[in-house]
């Protein structure tokens, strides 16, 4: 979904602050290095132990400068027994995804609300459209590894229940509980899980 590049790399300079532009500016040639072009990430599980029990560990352009202008990355994403990474969806991304330990449910709606979902083992593949609302879910019994590649080096991460009920400043209690049609309590009880922490 990225532009094409329009030279062979541009490894991101991260901390540059003068310039501003669509992605990151290029470091000059002369200090690029290997170490720009390798990532090891995706390496070691993540952190777990939290609401969710999953982690997602990023290996976009944020980490892996030498991703910008390629159009692409990748996530390792690991669930406990139980564990789900919640609904969600990517802006600027298709998402596959690779099944690597475990048994997971993935799933995503589209937007003729249609449910589309399957039950994944290791070495198994899932395709979630650009932009849809999706999940994985461990159904299995141990632990579940999850690699997901996108074709954007910054995909973007809009995570239902941080949006909805955890934005900065809140969304009006007005606004949510006449989407929702429901009352104040439902929505309070919510905004109290979701906001502060994402
Ligand atoms: C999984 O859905 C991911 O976004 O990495
Ligand atoms: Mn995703």
């Amino acid at each position: 979904a990225d532009p094409d590049p329009l030279q062979d790399f541009c490894v991101a300079n991260l901390q540059a602050t003068d310039i501003t532009v669509d992605g990151f500016p290029c470091k000059p040639t002369s200090s690029v290095v290997s170490d720009d072009f390798f990532f090891s990430g995706l390496s070691a599980p993540g952190n777990t132990n939290n609401m969710f029990g999953s982690n997602v560990t990023q290996g976009n352009v944020a980490s892996f400068p030498g991703l910008n202008t390629l159009g692409l990355s990748m996530n390792r994403v690991d669930l406990v027994p139980g564990g789900i990474n919640p609904l969600h969806s990517h802006p600027r991304s298709t998402e596959l995804g690779l099944v690597i330990q475990g048994e997971v449910l993935v799933g995503f709606v589209s937007t003729a609300n249609a449910f589309y979902s399957k039950t994944l083992k290791a070495g198994e593949n899932f395709v979630i459209p650009r932009g849809l609302v999706h999940f994985q879910y461990n159904v299995g019994t141990g632990n579940a590894v999850v690699i997901t590649a996108f074709n954007s080096q910054l995909p973007g991460v809009v995570l239902a229940p941080f949006t909805l009920f955890g934005s900065t400043p809140a969304i009006p209690n007005d606004v949510l509980t006449k989407t929702f049609q429901v009352d104040q309590n439902v929505i309070n009880l919510l905004k109290s899980k979701f906001s502060g922490s994402s």
